[in-house]
């Protein structure tokens, strides 16, 4: 959530340059030394009717390059299949040879698991099944796998003025965001990206491909709503549609007097807090942060409400601004109204709603932590983390580029988990979330991320996290490479759902075929390169 960070990367790169940047992190690597399986694979991909490209093939980098710029990874391969048979070829040659499978639908994973979160994977890009269409009769839309968000918004807006609650970056994919959360200012009105699905049709493990919803192979269902980075590959969604909002006011508050104590921003945000829970004008149709900008050098209270200006200005503006005990700087605030596809296009920050099918590469150079919380924070939690970010984080005193935004999922109306949906109905934790924070800290593409950097945002994290009574998760689609996987199923899943997701893993993918550093495993982790 905010403005999208993008750098949109020149496409000479070389697979030499590449290559030289994965072997700083992965020293050993060296595709001669691979072994026989991966000396099979190809040769068994060649046989097959699959497309597939190869380390020193010029379109390589295209696809290779996923958007976090500090974890690149070279696949074994990548098909880019135009059919769902060149995706059951493709998957039943990784499985003969025990190569490991992700697909890429928009490469926006924090950890760059579309291309394994390791050097040697079979990575399937989705970028062929770009299609949209729009049922606008029954308002389901059927969307192929690889369609990135801002094209998906665009698509059913023009074929029938619907929406969908997603992100607001125009170039995350479907196919990760859609199956682990999900979130954007309208979520509240929407629910989750992923409460939207009704049914996906999804290559599995032993090769078939099906067609899944609530009553048809409801296992498959349930467990590719959250983790189907384990289970298969999603060729296509079902998603259920809504009327866009006719006027959608853009809102965006800035509380200089916030930075300048932490009795202060303590003060401010628990003041968001108290009004996000208690004020009576709060219902589904209000979506916002808090966003701690620039190095915590700005301070802002922002969002969408869909509702008349007149509505905003008399009910919501004047509630919120009551509960905060700091005035706003009027000059850097702004109240806007507008329409759905441009307010879109604006959170977007593109000034483009639309990304090209093929050949879009983005980048940022970051490292990112979350903590999710299902009740109400108490105040010495974000004390303490004003009291770190002010300390060891203040401007060019900061070790990095950093911002922290915290988001209100929950609360009053809310329609995330809406209609009694829970753990039982999707293989998803966060559905009672109130609050999702995320910090996030980046360099730019030319130097390299420093581990006090990392230090610096695990201590950010920490100093609200240690200082909490209630229990804390944090959220599947900021997922953190840092943590080992015991920490990320805990965090992610928490025991029972990850018992139920391991014991149909067993049963659907027993060989271990959907894999990545955190993906569910099926007994022990044993896959090594
Ligand atoms: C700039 C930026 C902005 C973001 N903004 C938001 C936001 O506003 N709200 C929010 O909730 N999140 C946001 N995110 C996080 C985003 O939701 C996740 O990173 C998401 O998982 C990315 O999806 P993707 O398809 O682009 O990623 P990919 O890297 O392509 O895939 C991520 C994972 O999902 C698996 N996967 C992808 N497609 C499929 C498929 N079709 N079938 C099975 N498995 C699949 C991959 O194998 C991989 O393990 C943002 C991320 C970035 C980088
Ligand atoms: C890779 O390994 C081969 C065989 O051991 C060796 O000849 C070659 O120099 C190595 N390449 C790199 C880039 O290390
Ligand atoms: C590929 O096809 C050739 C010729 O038909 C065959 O000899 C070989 O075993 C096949 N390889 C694999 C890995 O399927
Ligand atoms: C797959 O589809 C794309 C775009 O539709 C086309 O350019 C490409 O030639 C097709 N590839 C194959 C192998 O059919
Ligand atoms: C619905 O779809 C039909 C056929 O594609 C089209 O003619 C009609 O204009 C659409 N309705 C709206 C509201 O866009
Ligand atoms: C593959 O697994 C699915 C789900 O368990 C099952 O419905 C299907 O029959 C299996 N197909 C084959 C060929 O075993
Ligand atoms: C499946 O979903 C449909 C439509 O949402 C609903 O009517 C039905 O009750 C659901 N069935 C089950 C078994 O959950
Ligand atoms: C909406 O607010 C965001 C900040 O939250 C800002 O970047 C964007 O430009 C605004 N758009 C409009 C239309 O006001
Ligand atoms: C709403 O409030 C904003 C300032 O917060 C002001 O610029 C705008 O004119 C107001 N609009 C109406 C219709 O009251
Ligand atoms: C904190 O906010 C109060 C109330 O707006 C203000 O008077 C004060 O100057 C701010 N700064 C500090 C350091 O307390
Ligand atoms: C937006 O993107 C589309 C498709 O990528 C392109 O055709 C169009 O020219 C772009 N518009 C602007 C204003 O850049
Ligand atoms: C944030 O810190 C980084 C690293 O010290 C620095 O390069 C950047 O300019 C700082 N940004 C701001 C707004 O102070
Ligand atoms: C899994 O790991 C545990 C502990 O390391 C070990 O005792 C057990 O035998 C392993 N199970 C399998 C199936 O490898």
């Amino acid at each position: 959530m905010m403005g999208c960070i993008l750098i949109l990367v020149s496409l000479t790169l070389t697979s030499v340059s590449l290559h030289a940047k994965a072997q700083v992190i992965q020293p050993t690597f060296n595709t001669t030394t691979w072994t026989k399986p991966y000396q099979s694979l190809l040769q068994c991909l060649s046989n097959s009717t699959s497309p597939f490209i190869t380390l020193t093939d010029p379109q390589w980098p295209t696809y290779a390059t996923t958007f976090n710029e500090r974890l690149q990874y070279i696949p074994a391969a990548i098909t880019i299949p135009n059919t769902t048979e060149q995706i059951t070829a493709a998957v039943n040659c990784a499985r003969k040879y025990g190569i490991p499978v992700q697909a890429k639908s928009g490469g926006h994973s924090y950890a760059s698991y579309s291309t394994g979160g390791r050097n040697g994977i079979l990575m399937i890009d989705l970028e062929n099944f770009n299609s949209i269409s729009l049922n606008n009769r029954t308002g389901i839309a059927t969307v192929g796998g690889g369609v990135r968000l801002g094209n998906l918004a665009q698509g059913i807006w023009d074929q029938g003025r619907r929406a969908l609650g997603h992100g607001t970056c125009p170039g995350v994919g479907i196919g990760g965001h859609f199956t682990h959360g999900g979130y954007g200012y309208s979520s509240r009105a929407f629910g989750l990206a992923l409460e939207q699905i009704v049914a996906l049709e999804v290559v599995l493990a032993n090769g078939s491909f099906v067609k899944v919803h609530n009553e048809s192979l409801g296992d498959v269902y349930y467990a590719l709503r959250g983790a189907a980075d384990s289970f298969g590959i999603v060729t296509t969604f079902y998603l259920r549609t809504w009327m866009a909002p006719k006027v959608v006011i853009n809102f965006s508050y800035s509380f200089p007097q916030a930075l300048e104590s932490v009795e202060n921003a303590t003060a401010t945000f628990m003041g968001v807090q108290n009004f996000s829970l208690h004020s009576p004008v709060v219902n589904r149709n209000l979506g916002l942060g808090v966003t701690l900008g620039g190095n915590a050098t700005s301070y802002s209270v922002h969002g969408t409400y869909f509702g008349s200006i007149g509505s905003f200005n008399k009910t919501i503006a004047p509630a919120l601004l009551e509960a905060i005990p700091v005035p706003p700087a009027l000059n850097e605030s702004s109240v806007r109204p507008t329409d759905w596809i441009t307010s879109l296009t604006m959170l977007g920050g593109e000034g483009n709603l639309t990304v090209p099918l093929h050949g879009f590469v983005q980048q940022d150079n970051f490292y990112a932590k979350s903590v999710t919380t299902n009740v109400s924070f108490a105040e010495e939690p974000i004390r303490k983390f004003f009291e770190y970010a002010y300390s060891a984080g203040k401007g060019l005193n900061a070790p990095i580029s950093w911002f922290s935004i915290i988001n209100l999922y929950g609360g009053p109306d809310s329609q995330i988990g809406a209609e009694g949906r829970n753990e039982s109905w999707a293989a998803y934790a966060g559905f009672d979330d109130l609050w999702v924070v995320q910090n996030y800290g980046n360099v730019p593409l030319d130097q390299t991320f420093p581990q006090r950097g990392v230090q610096f945002l695990d201590g950010l994290n920490n100093a609200m996290t240690n200082a909490m009574n209630q229990s804390f998760n944090a959220y599947l689609n900021y997922i953190d490479p840092e943590l080992d996987r015991d920490e990320a199923w805990h965090l992610y899943y928490g025991e029972p759902l990850f018992r139920r997701l391991k014991s149909l893993k067993r049963e659907l993918d027993p060989g271990d075929v959907f894999w990545n550093p955190q993906s569910i495993p099926v007994w022990n982790d044993t896959w090594v390169a």
